[in-house]
């Protein structure tokens, strides 16, 4: 599988994140220190799901894709994770056995009460925001999801004097965008970093992986189009750097432990592919594409 590259914009400002495990418990000291330790947190044991990490994590959005691969990998190093949710309890139950008995800790938060947000991370030592909705809803706008809630998240981190803020963003994130979704994106990126600047910032390429909305989707797609993907240029001209989910969720482990990365911006990417080559590894075969470039210049020249 590939690994995550973490590639720089510019390349000589994003440093790499350490992939060691071992920095945990650095960490947990680091990221605990002027708060009162539980003993259950004190880093112990030999680094698997019944030993303590030394890691406390609240993760925001843990229902999610991400998220529950986020949880996995703290779970198996042993690690007491807080699951803030919204949905019906059934669709958490499958976390239960990620983590020993009595480790992880399900709440139901609302992300406009600042008292579900600080009772979420009381007990905490890192806090890991992955809320995120691919389309704007009748009551959450994209202003709302990727600005105001994660401003919100900084904010009570800061007040309850937890060190590490981890805030996933997305790689194309511009306030230049032509994309409504990627513009708010970096508006929240730079809420969280006004709020609270040791924040580190993890901004993936779109990510791949069992159960995911991207390879899927274009294996999907073709379904509309008569088994047929249209493609502007036959996808020629446009790049891919799809990163694998788990490299993801190990890069936010690696993040919660290393006290180096605070304050510090990352780009999780993985290998470059042309959308072209991209579907046709998904595809079976190469007569599955309709250039798009003369449909889409009479739609213009229509409009
Ligand atoms: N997937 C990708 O390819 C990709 C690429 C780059 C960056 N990202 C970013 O990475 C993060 C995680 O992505 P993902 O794919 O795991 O997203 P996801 O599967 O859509 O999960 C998002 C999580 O956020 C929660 N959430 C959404 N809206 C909420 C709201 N208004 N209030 C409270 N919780 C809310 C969801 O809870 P419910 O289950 O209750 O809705 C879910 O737990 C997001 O910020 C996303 O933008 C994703």
């Amino acid at each position: 599988m590939a690994t995550v590259a973490l590639v720089s914009r510019p390349a000589s400002v994003l440093p790499k994140v350490s992939s060691s495990l071992s920095p945990a418990i650095a960490a947990a000291a680091s990221a605990g220190q002027q708060r009162k330790l539980h003993y259950a947190i004190i880093p112990q044991g030999k680094g698997g799901r019944s030993s303590a990490s030394g890691i406390a994590a609240t993760v925001f959005g843990a229902t999610g894709y991400l998220g529950r691969y986020v949880v996995n990998r703290l779970g198996r190093i042993g690690s007491q994770v807080v699951v803030p949710y919204r949905c019906d309890p059934y669709y958490i139950m499958f976390m239960k056995p990620m983590a020993d008995l009595g480790q992880f800790f399900f709440m139901e938060w609302d992300p406009r009460n600042k008292d579900t947000i600080m009772k979420a991370i009381e007990h905490s030592n890192v806090v890991i925001n992955l809320v995120g909705k691919e389309y704007e809803t009748r009551n959450f706008g994209f202003d709302e999801v990727y600005v105001d809630i994660p401003q919100r998240i900084a904010k009570a981190t800061k007040e309850a004097g937890i060190k590490k803020l981890i805030h996933v963003s997305h790689l194309n994130a511009d306030i230049r965008s032509s994309s409504k979704y990627l513009r708010s994106k970096a508006v929240g990126e730079h809420a969280v970093r006004e709020e609270f600047p040791d924040a580190v910032i993890l901004k993936p390429s779109d990510m791949f992986g069992k159960e995911d909305n991207f390879l899927n989707y274009f294996a999907g797609e073709r379904h509309w189009f008569g088994d047929t993907v249209p493609m502007i240029d036959l996808g020629k001209k446009t790049v891919k750097e799809p990163v694998y989910v788990v490299d993801v969720a190990k890069a936010i482990l690696s993040a919660a432990s290393d006290p180096d990365a605070n304050g510090k911006t990352f780009a999780l990417v993985g290998w470059v592919y042309s959308a072209f080559k991209m579907l046709e590894i998904i595809l079976p075969s190469p007569w599955q594409y309709i250039v798009c470039t003369v449909l889409l210049s009479l739609s213009l020249f229509c409009t």
